[in-house]
């Protein structure tokens, strides 16, 4: 697949081993930044993330702050895309399952690679139920504003 990855500052350790390990299980990986653990803004990251799925580029984003909230947050205000903040692999199945997310975002403040390894695992092994779930998503997929 192909994946776009970004980070702020404090998501650029953890950007740079998921990076390693989705190499490694074989994926396309456009890195979108941040290139050092300077300080940034991470909407400017989320944006960038965001553009690549808008047009297709990439299958799916993954972002990562310090909690995954102000990414997941950002991301959530481009059109089209439906990002979620996760924290355990139960719950990577269930968003991708249910709520049809395309950007996965994580936080390094908040869990560390093996478990950030293990929700990308069960991202990537599951996928959209539709039927009654798809209503729900065009329904407040409806609600969103030009971007
Ligand atoms: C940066 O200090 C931190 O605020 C940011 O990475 C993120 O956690 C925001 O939600």
């Amino acid at each position: 697949m192909n994946i776009a990855v970004g980070s702020d500052h404090a998501g650029f350790h953890l950007k740079e081993q998921l990076i390693e390990y989705l190499i490694q299980l074989g994926h396309e990986i456009m890195d979108t930044g941040v290139s050092s653990p300077t300080r940034c803004d991470y909407p400017d990251y989320a944006k960038k993330v965001c553009t690549k799925v808008q047009s297709n580029e990439a299958d799916w984003g993954l972002l990562i702050c310090g909690t995954g909230i102000g990414m997941s947050m950002a991301a959530n205000k481009h059109k089209g895309i439906r990002a979620a903040v996760v924290s355990d692999s139960f719950c990577a199945a269930a968003t991708r399952n249910h709520n049809d997310a395309n950007v996965l975002c994580l936080g390094e403040r908040v869990i560390g690679v093996g478990i950030a390894r293990q929700i990308i695992d069960s991202w990537l092994a599951s996928s959209f139920e539709g039927g009654r779930h798809a209503a729900r998503v065009a329904k407040f997929m409806s609600t969103e504003t030009e971007v």
